[in-house]
């Protein structure tokens, strides 16, 4: 049963503070969550709760949230069973009383979620994978490695938000993390060699100023074959637009708020089309905004058939979106973040909703992150075979892809890579 339940502010990978949870349970266990944030965050995500007093970390403070937790959230979950979390989650949402988590904040009720989950892993002494997922989680996911950063995340030219590798031909994760490592070195000599600055964005990819995503891209090729590997074979690539920062006057316009370069939702589809057909891409996320259905349609009837689409600020993690997507035919996956949605159960509920549709679901970080590894056994558990932690370095990154080394160890003969199968039919 659950006996205690501590928040706290701690500090995340910008600086700005955060809300922690530990959950302690009758029989002496602890289990500990928290929250992320993003920077691009979208409109529809849930509500997270900041005290907005500017004499406290700029208006930042998650004080309220904490209180929350300490009052209200110990209130109704003290005695509680920790091994239902969809109970936990549906007592937490109905004392919250609000559609967007605004009652109490989806940062506070996001970090007792996981805590809860954390703690009755725990105290059954089984790996979190294992209580998410049973006996089904062996997948370890193919990473998605954020290896140049732009729009909201670093302070440079470059619009698209990010640039990813991903070694889809690798033999195992372990392997494939290593290729990831070597072609993220490779990058830093090109770049330096050019006189680019090799300082990191939020997410520990690099951050120059290029005048072009197809300079951005190929760089990146040029820093596959310097690693010694062959992109298409060895590696593909991904691309998170991140359109819904790039909104014009109505929907359906756009303006790139750095370049100044304005498109109509069929121009942006005809970039990407172009893109798809000149490099080894595989994956584009948020290539239009996510108020854009029409968009979304056209752009998905185009290239829905020969690369994954994702929706991030369209879907939000919400089932209720993304049940309009799927009867749209819109997109043909789902990024999949705890806190938009703000429990570790809606999370599940949304992934299960993807897969049992045909949508891919990929398991991501945000890029405001802390030491949480969750979301490496989220992804195990539930067979995403993708995952999204960013540049492999700055350890709020590296925590995630260093958890799921050790899965993989754990696992042995059970475990598997999907590589190219990551983007197979469900
Ligand atoms: P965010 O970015 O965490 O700043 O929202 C991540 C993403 O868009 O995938
Ligand atoms: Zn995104």
């Amino acid at each position: 049963r659950i006996e205690q339940i501590t928040g706290r502010e701690i500090i995340d990978s910008r600086g700005n503070p955060t809300v922690e949870a530990d959950v302690l349970l009758t029989d002496g266990t602890v289990g500990r969550g928290s929250a992320p944030s993003g920077a691009s965050t979208g409109r529809f995500e849930a509500l997270e709760l900041r005290d907005g007093d500017s004499r406290r970390y700029g208006g930042k403070g998650v004080s309220q949230a904490v209180a929350h937790i300490q009052k209200d959230i110990q209130n109704v979950l003290k005695g509680v069973s920790p091994f239902d979390i969809y109970h936990i989650d549906q007592v937490m949402i109905r004392t919250d009383g609000t559609t967007d988590k605004s009652g109490l904040g989806a940062n506070a009720m996001l970090a007792v979620s996981i805590a809860c989950a954390a703690a009755a892993a725990q105290s059954l002494q089984i790996p979190l994978y294992r209580f998410l997922g049973g006996i089904n989680g062996n997948r370890l996911p193919v990473p998605m490695m954020n290896i140049l950063n732009g729009g909201a995340h670093a302070a440079n030219t470059v619009d698209v938000q990010e640039f990813m590798i991903m070694p889809a031909g690798a033999p195992s994760f372990r392997e494939g993390l290593r290729w990831c490592t070597e072609v993220f070195h490779a990058l830093s000599g090109i770049l330096k060699a050019k006189g680019l600055a090799t300082s990191v964005g939020d997410e520990g990819g690099f951050a120059p100023d290029l005048a072009s995503d197809e300079e951005a891209l190929q760089y990146i090729l040029d820093a596959v074959e310097k690693a010694g590997y062959t992109p298409g074979t060895d590696f593909v690539l991904a691309i998170d637009a991140a359109a819904s920062e790039w909104k014009g006057a109505k929907p359906g316009e756009y303006v790139l708020p750095k370049n100044g370069q304005a498109f109509t939702s069929q121009e942006l589809t005809a970039h990407w089309r172009h893109l798809v057909d000149a490099y080894p891409i595989y994956s584009i996320e948020d290539g239009l905004d996510e108020e854009d259905w029409d968009g979304w349609q056209i752009l998905t009837k185009e290239l829905g058939q020969r690369v994954q689409l994702v929706g991030d600020d369209l879907f939000v993690t919400n089932t209720e979106r993304l049940a309009k997507g799927i009867s749209l035919d819109c997109s043909n996956a789902i990024l999949i973040k705890l806190n938009q949605i703000g429990t570790v159960s809606e999370t599940m509920e949304a992934v299960k909703l993807a897969q049992q549709s045909g949508y891919r679901a990929i398991v991501s970080h945000r890029s405001g992150e802390t030491e949480d590894t969750t979301i490496a056994d989220l992804a195990v558990a539930l067979n995403t075979c993708q995952i999204k932690s960013g540049a492999p370095n700055r350890s709020e990154r590296v925590a995630k892809y260093n958890r799921l080394l050790r899965i993989e160890e754990e696992l042995g003969d059970g475990a598997m890579y999907p590589g190219f199968q990551a983007f197979g039919k469900i």
